[in-house]
Protein backbone atom coordinates (compact mmCIF):
# COMPACT_ATOMS: atom_id res chain seq x y z
CA UNK A 1 0.00 0.00 0.00
CA UNK A 2 3.00 2.41 0.96
CA UNK A 3 4.64 1.71 -2.26
CA UNK A 4 1.84 2.28 -4.56
CA UNK A 5 0.86 5.83 -2.26
CA UNK A 6 4.57 6.71 -2.94
CA UNK A 7 4.48 5.67 -6.78
CA UNK A 8 1.39 8.27 -7.01
CA UNK A 9 2.78 10.86 -5.26
CA UNK A 10 6.31 10.41 -7.73
CA UNK A 11 4.36 10.66 -10.83
CA UNK A 12 2.35 13.56 -9.35
CA UNK A 13 5.60 15.52 -8.50
CA UNK A 14 7.24 14.23 -12.00
CA UNK A 15 4.54 16.25 -13.82
CA UNK A 16 4.61 18.92 -11.59
CA UNK A 17 8.17 19.58 -11.84
CA UNK A 18 7.93 20.07 -15.61
CA UNK A 19 6.49 23.12 -15.03
CA UNK A 20 9.20 25.45 -14.67
CA UNK A 21 9.87 27.35 -11.76
CA UNK A 22 6.96 25.31 -9.47
CA UNK A 23 9.43 26.21 -6.65
CA UNK A 24 6.38 26.39 -4.30
CA UNK A 25 4.88 23.48 -5.47
CA UNK A 26 7.63 21.65 -5.45
CA UNK A 27 8.05 22.66 -2.01
CA UNK A 28 4.78 21.36 -1.01
CA UNK A 29 5.62 18.07 -2.20
CA UNK A 30 8.22 17.76 -0.27
CA UNK A 31 6.79 18.60 3.12
CA UNK A 32 3.43 16.76 2.55
CA UNK A 33 5.46 13.29 1.73
CA UNK A 34 7.77 13.73 4.69
CA UNK A 35 10.42 12.17 5.27
CA UNK A 36 9.84 8.54 3.47
CA UNK A 37 7.65 10.20 0.71
CA UNK A 38 9.93 10.39 -2.04
CA UNK A 39 10.28 13.50 -4.69
CA UNK A 40 10.54 13.45 -8.22
CA UNK A 41 12.50 11.67 -10.61
CA UNK A 42 14.08 14.46 -12.13
CA UNK A 43 14.70 17.00 -8.86
CA UNK A 44 17.84 18.57 -8.45
CA UNK A 45 20.18 16.74 -6.66
CA UNK A 46 23.21 19.32 -4.74
CA UNK A 47 26.22 17.96 -4.53
CA UNK A 48 28.82 20.30 -2.10
CA UNK A 49 33.06 18.64 -2.73
CA UNK A 50 35.42 20.17 -0.47
CA UNK A 51 38.98 21.82 -2.34
CA UNK A 52 40.70 19.47 -4.99
CA UNK A 53 43.21 17.78 -2.20
CA UNK A 54 43.18 14.18 -3.87
CA UNK A 55 42.48 12.94 -6.77
CA UNK A 56 39.51 11.09 -5.86
CA UNK A 57 37.15 14.52 -5.21
CA UNK A 58 38.41 15.43 -8.95
CA UNK A 59 36.75 11.93 -10.36
CA UNK A 60 33.81 12.74 -7.80
CA UNK A 61 33.17 15.03 -9.80
CA UNK A 62 32.94 13.94 -13.11
CA UNK A 63 30.92 10.84 -12.21
CA UNK A 64 28.45 12.44 -9.95
CA UNK A 65 27.50 15.01 -12.77
CA UNK A 66 27.35 12.01 -15.49
CA UNK A 67 25.49 9.29 -13.04
CA UNK A 68 22.95 11.75 -11.49
CA UNK A 69 22.13 12.91 -14.93
CA UNK A 70 22.19 9.51 -16.50
CA UNK A 71 19.57 8.31 -13.45
CA UNK A 72 17.14 11.71 -14.55
CA UNK A 73 18.05 13.91 -12.04
CA UNK A 74 19.13 17.64 -12.54
CA UNK A 75 22.93 17.63 -11.12
CA UNK A 76 24.42 21.10 -8.89
CA UNK A 77 27.76 19.81 -8.46
CA UNK A 78 30.52 22.34 -7.07
CA UNK A 79 33.64 22.59 -5.67
CA UNK A 80 34.84 24.93 -2.98
CA UNK A 81 38.70 25.85 -3.78
CA UNK A 82 37.77 28.92 -1.80
CA UNK A 83 37.76 27.25 1.16
CA UNK A 84 34.56 26.97 4.08
CA UNK A 85 32.71 30.34 3.42
CA UNK A 86 32.64 29.01 0.00
CA UNK A 87 31.27 26.01 0.63
CA UNK A 88 28.73 27.29 2.85
CA UNK A 89 27.03 29.62 0.27
CA UNK A 90 27.35 26.69 -1.66
CA UNK A 91 24.85 24.68 0.29
CA UNK A 92 23.03 27.35 0.98
CA UNK A 93 22.26 28.08 -2.82
CA UNK A 94 21.10 24.92 -3.33
CA UNK A 95 18.98 24.65 -0.67
CA UNK A 96 17.53 27.86 -2.36
CA UNK A 97 17.22 26.38 -5.44
CA UNK A 98 15.30 23.46 -4.21
CA UNK A 99 17.40 20.65 -4.23
CA UNK A 100 15.84 17.27 -2.55
CA UNK A 101 19.17 15.73 -1.73
CA UNK A 102 22.55 17.69 -0.51
CA UNK A 103 25.09 15.33 -0.72
CA UNK A 104 28.43 16.99 1.10
CA UNK A 105 32.36 16.36 1.11
CA UNK A 106 32.90 18.67 3.53
CA UNK A 107 36.33 21.03 3.67
CA UNK A 108 35.80 20.99 7.54
CA UNK A 109 32.94 19.24 9.25
CA UNK A 110 32.32 21.01 12.05
CA UNK A 111 31.52 24.48 10.34
CA UNK A 112 28.30 23.93 7.87
CA UNK A 113 25.74 23.12 10.74
CA UNK A 114 23.60 26.25 9.89
CA UNK A 115 23.57 25.58 6.51
CA UNK A 116 22.77 22.01 6.71
CA UNK A 117 19.58 22.90 9.27
CA UNK A 118 18.39 24.98 6.31
CA UNK A 119 18.86 21.88 4.01
CA UNK A 120 16.46 19.74 6.29
CA UNK A 121 14.64 23.22 7.44
CA UNK A 122 13.72 23.04 2.97
CA UNK A 123 12.69 19.52 3.57
CA UNK A 124 16.26 17.90 1.71
CA UNK A 125 17.87 14.82 3.00
CA UNK A 126 21.61 15.21 3.95
CA UNK A 127 24.43 12.81 3.28
CA UNK A 128 27.88 13.15 4.48
CA UNK A 129 29.75 11.95 1.32
CA UNK A 130 33.39 10.44 2.43
CA UNK A 131 33.63 13.04 5.50
CA UNK A 132 31.63 13.05 8.55
CA UNK A 133 29.80 16.34 9.46
CA UNK A 134 30.60 17.35 12.75
CA UNK A 135 28.30 18.17 15.46
CA UNK A 136 25.01 18.53 13.91
CA UNK A 137 21.71 16.25 13.94
CA UNK A 138 21.08 18.00 10.50
CA UNK A 139 22.96 14.82 8.46
CA UNK A 140 20.68 11.88 7.78
CA UNK A 141 23.28 9.41 6.75
CA UNK A 142 27.37 9.09 5.80
CA UNK A 143 28.66 7.12 2.90
CA UNK A 144 32.20 6.78 3.15
CA UNK A 145 34.93 3.61 2.91
CA UNK A 146 35.49 2.22 6.41
CA UNK A 147 37.83 5.41 7.36
CA UNK A 148 39.07 3.56 10.77
CA UNK A 149 39.50 -0.10 8.73
CA UNK A 150 41.85 2.48 6.24
CA UNK A 151 44.37 3.76 9.26
CA UNK A 152 44.43 -0.30 10.25
CA UNK A 153 45.34 -1.20 6.70
CA UNK A 154 48.10 1.59 6.54
CA UNK A 155 49.75 0.84 10.14
CA UNK A 156 49.87 -3.07 9.03
CA UNK A 157 51.26 -2.46 5.61
CA UNK A 158 54.23 0.22 7.29
CA UNK A 159 55.09 -3.13 9.81
CA UNK A 160 55.08 -4.95 6.37
CA UNK A 161 57.06 -3.05 4.01
CA UNK A 162 59.99 -2.54 6.85
CA UNK A 163 59.86 -6.21 7.71
CA UNK A 164 60.55 -7.28 4.09
CA UNK A 165 63.22 -4.92 4.12
CA UNK A 166 64.85 -5.73 7.35
CA UNK A 167 63.30 -8.59 9.33
CA UNK A 168 64.58 -7.66 12.57
CA UNK A 169 63.24 -4.10 14.49
CA UNK A 170 63.71 -1.69 15.99
CA UNK A 171 62.74 0.76 13.44
CA UNK A 172 63.09 4.07 12.96
CA UNK A 173 59.66 5.93 12.25
CA UNK A 174 57.78 8.92 11.52
CA UNK A 175 54.39 9.55 11.69
CA UNK A 176 51.80 12.05 9.97
CA UNK A 177 48.25 12.78 9.53
CA UNK A 178 45.85 14.66 7.53
CA UNK A 179 43.94 18.17 8.13
CA UNK A 180 42.84 18.17 11.49
CA UNK A 181 39.18 20.26 10.10
CA UNK A 182 38.52 16.43 7.88
CA UNK A 183 36.41 14.41 10.34
CA UNK A 184 38.46 11.55 8.36
CA UNK A 185 42.23 12.81 9.29
CA UNK A 186 41.88 11.81 13.24
CA UNK A 187 39.94 8.27 12.04
CA UNK A 188 42.67 7.00 10.19
CA UNK A 189 45.40 8.32 12.41
CA UNK A 190 43.54 6.31 15.45
CA UNK A 191 42.98 3.09 13.11
CA UNK A 192 46.91 3.05 12.13
CA UNK A 193 47.88 3.74 15.54
CA UNK A 194 45.80 1.05 16.69
CA UNK A 195 48.22 -0.83 15.22
CA UNK A 196 51.74 0.77 15.68
CA UNK A 197 51.41 2.34 19.15
CA UNK A 198 51.38 -1.41 20.85
CA UNK A 199 54.80 -1.68 18.66
CA UNK A 200 56.11 2.16 20.19
CA UNK A 201 55.09 0.52 23.72
CA UNK A 202 57.08 -2.77 23.13
CA UNK A 203 60.03 -1.20 21.59
CA UNK A 204 59.61 -2.50 18.34
CA UNK A 205 59.22 1.08 16.73
CA UNK A 206 61.22 4.02 17.98
CA UNK A 207 59.91 7.82 16.41
CA UNK A 208 63.11 9.39 16.63
CA UNK A 209 61.20 12.89 16.94
CA UNK A 210 59.17 11.60 19.44
CA UNK A 211 56.21 13.22 18.00
CA UNK A 212 53.42 10.64 18.39
CA UNK A 213 51.02 12.74 18.89
CA UNK A 214 47.60 13.53 16.10
CA UNK A 215 48.49 17.04 16.71
CA UNK A 216 51.95 17.30 16.28
CA UNK A 217 51.77 15.21 12.70
CA UNK A 218 48.78 17.00 11.23
CA UNK A 219 49.50 18.79 8.09
CA UNK A 220 47.41 21.44 7.68
CA UNK A 221 44.89 21.71 4.45
CA UNK A 222 46.09 18.17 3.28
CA UNK A 223 48.79 20.23 1.40
CA UNK A 224 51.37 18.58 0.18
CA UNK A 225 54.18 21.71 0.59
CA UNK A 226 52.95 21.45 4.64
CA UNK A 227 54.21 17.86 4.83
CA UNK A 228 57.51 18.22 3.05
CA UNK A 229 58.45 20.94 4.75
CA UNK A 230 57.94 18.76 8.04
CA UNK A 231 59.83 16.36 7.00
CA UNK A 232 62.32 18.26 5.97
CA UNK A 233 62.93 19.52 9.48
CA UNK A 234 62.34 16.16 10.90
CA UNK A 235 65.15 14.57 8.76
CA UNK A 236 67.68 17.52 9.50
CA UNK A 237 66.65 17.61 13.41
CA UNK A 238 66.11 13.83 13.63
CA UNK A 239 68.13 11.53 11.25
CA UNK A 240 71.10 13.37 10.87
CA UNK A 241 72.74 9.72 11.69
CA UNK A 242 70.40 7.83 12.63
CA UNK A 243 68.07 5.96 9.62
CA UNK A 244 64.68 6.24 8.89
CA UNK A 245 63.27 3.22 7.91
CA UNK A 246 59.57 3.95 7.69
CA UNK A 247 56.91 6.54 7.53
CA UNK A 248 52.79 6.56 7.49
CA UNK A 249 51.51 8.68 5.40
CA UNK A 250 47.58 9.15 5.36
CA UNK A 251 47.34 9.01 1.62
CA UNK A 252 49.37 9.42 -1.77
CA UNK A 253 49.78 13.34 -2.48
CA UNK A 254 51.46 13.57 1.20
CA UNK A 255 53.67 10.09 0.43
CA UNK A 256 54.65 11.56 -2.87
CA UNK A 257 55.88 14.71 -0.99
CA UNK A 258 57.39 13.08 1.88
CA UNK A 259 59.83 11.05 -0.26
CA UNK A 260 60.34 14.61 -2.61
CA UNK A 261 61.60 15.59 1.10
CA UNK A 262 63.80 12.69 1.32
CA UNK A 263 65.38 12.31 -1.76
CA UNK A 264 66.30 16.25 -2.00
CA UNK A 265 68.30 15.61 1.61
CA UNK A 266 69.96 12.72 -0.54
CA UNK A 267 68.49 9.66 2.41
CA UNK A 268 67.49 6.55 1.44
CA UNK A 269 63.66 6.00 0.82
CA UNK A 270 61.94 4.84 3.40
CA UNK A 271 58.65 2.37 3.55
CA UNK A 272 56.09 4.75 2.95
CA UNK A 273 52.40 4.28 2.90
CA UNK A 274 49.07 6.24 1.10
CA UNK A 275 45.69 6.20 0.08
CA UNK A 276 43.81 6.83 -2.84
CA UNK A 277 45.57 5.04 -6.02
CA UNK A 278 46.59 8.00 -7.27
CA UNK A 279 48.03 7.78 -10.93
CA UNK A 280 51.90 8.59 -9.55
CA UNK A 281 51.60 6.87 -6.44
CA UNK A 282 50.76 3.63 -8.48
CA UNK A 283 53.50 4.72 -10.95
CA UNK A 284 55.91 4.80 -8.06
CA UNK A 285 54.56 1.81 -6.10
CA UNK A 286 55.42 -0.01 -9.57
CA UNK A 287 58.84 1.68 -9.74
CA UNK A 288 59.57 -0.10 -6.18
CA UNK A 289 59.50 3.46 -4.58
CA UNK A 290 56.12 4.05 -2.88
CA UNK A 291 55.38 0.93 -0.90
CA UNK A 292 52.06 1.16 -0.60
CA UNK A 293 48.11 2.76 -1.14
CA UNK A 294 44.84 1.98 -1.05
CA UNK A 295 42.11 1.42 -2.86
CA UNK A 296 38.65 3.02 -2.65
CA UNK A 297 37.49 3.07 -5.74
CA UNK A 298 35.53 6.44 -6.07
CA UNK A 299 33.41 4.73 -8.81
CA UNK A 300 31.53 2.65 -6.45
CA UNK A 301 31.18 5.58 -3.53
CA UNK A 302 29.57 7.71 -6.11
CA UNK A 303 27.15 4.75 -7.39
CA UNK A 304 26.41 4.03 -3.42
CA UNK A 305 26.19 7.38 -3.38
CA UNK A 306 23.31 7.81 -6.30
CA UNK A 307 21.68 4.58 -5.04
CA UNK A 308 21.19 6.00 -1.46
CA UNK A 309 19.28 9.11 -3.27
CA UNK A 310 17.36 6.79 -5.88
CA UNK A 311 16.03 5.13 -2.98
CA UNK A 312 14.95 8.44 -0.99
CA UNK A 313 13.34 9.15 -4.50
CA UNK A 314 11.47 6.46 -4.19
CA UNK A 315 10.60 6.96 -0.58
CA UNK A 316 12.49 3.97 0.37
CA UNK A 317 14.90 3.38 3.14
CA UNK A 318 18.78 3.72 1.74
CA UNK A 319 20.91 1.06 2.98
CA UNK A 320 22.60 1.27 5.92
CA UNK A 321 25.41 -1.50 7.40
CA UNK A 322 26.36 0.32 10.61
CA UNK A 323 24.28 2.36 12.87
CA UNK A 324 27.47 2.75 15.77
CA UNK A 325 30.38 4.03 14.60
CA UNK A 326 29.93 7.33 13.16
CA UNK A 327 28.98 9.61 16.34
CA UNK A 328 29.31 13.21 15.30
CA UNK A 329 29.12 14.66 18.57
CA UNK A 330 25.67 15.02 18.83
CA UNK A 331 24.19 12.19 17.03
CA UNK A 332 25.54 8.52 15.69
CA UNK A 333 24.83 8.79 12.31
CA UNK A 334 23.54 5.95 10.06
CA UNK A 335 26.22 4.67 7.82
CA UNK A 336 27.33 2.37 4.41
CA UNK A 337 29.92 1.51 4.82
CA UNK A 338 32.34 0.77 2.11
CA UNK A 339 35.32 -1.42 2.27
CA UNK A 340 38.97 -0.39 1.42
CA UNK A 341 41.86 -2.71 0.04
CA UNK A 342 45.60 -2.20 0.74
CA UNK A 343 47.77 -2.20 -2.77
CA UNK A 344 50.94 -2.80 -2.75
CA UNK A 345 53.42 -4.13 -5.83
CA UNK A 346 52.44 -7.61 -5.42
CA UNK A 347 48.67 -7.16 -5.55
CA UNK A 348 48.49 -3.60 -7.90
CA UNK A 349 47.56 -6.02 -11.11
CA UNK A 350 44.44 -8.11 -9.38
CA UNK A 351 43.49 -4.65 -7.51
CA UNK A 352 43.07 -2.78 -10.20
CA UNK A 353 42.31 -5.55 -13.18
CA UNK A 354 39.02 -3.36 -13.53
CA UNK A 355 40.37 -0.17 -13.45
CA UNK A 356 40.77 0.88 -17.26
CA UNK A 357 43.10 3.79 -15.98
CA UNK A 358 45.25 2.12 -13.55
CA UNK A 359 45.48 -1.46 -14.78
CA UNK A 360 47.38 0.22 -17.77
CA UNK A 361 50.12 1.26 -15.15
CA UNK A 362 50.39 -2.45 -13.71
CA UNK A 363 51.02 -4.56 -16.83
C1 LIG B 1 39.67 11.35 1.97
C2 LIG B 1 40.97 10.85 1.41
C3 LIG B 1 41.78 11.99 0.81
C4 LIG B 1 41.86 13.18 1.74
C5 LIG B 1 42.49 14.38 1.10
C6 LIG B 1 39.98 12.47 2.92
O1 LIG B 1 38.85 12.93 3.55
O2 LIG B 1 38.98 10.31 2.63
O3 LIG B 1 40.69 9.85 0.45
O4 LIG B 1 43.08 11.56 0.54
O5 LIG B 1 40.59 13.53 2.20
O6 LIG B 1 41.78 14.84 0.00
Amino acid sequence: MAATAVAALALTGCGRSDDTGSTSGDTSTGSSTGATGGFPADSLIGVSLPQKTSENWVLAENLFKDDLAAAGFKADVQFANGGVGEQQNQIQSMVTKGAKVIVVGAIDGSQLGTQVKAAKDAGATVIAYDRLLLNTDAVDYYVAYDNFQVGVLQGNALLEGMKAKKPNGPYNIELFAGSPDDANAKVFFDGAMSVLQPKIDDGTLKVVSGQTQFTQAVTQGWKAENAQKRMDTLLSASYASATLDGVLSPNDTLARAIMTSVKAAAKPLPVVTGQDSEVESVKSIMAGEQYSTINKDTRNLVKETIAMVQALQKGEKPTINDDKSYNNGVKVVPANLLKPLIVTKANAKEAYANDPTLSKLTQ
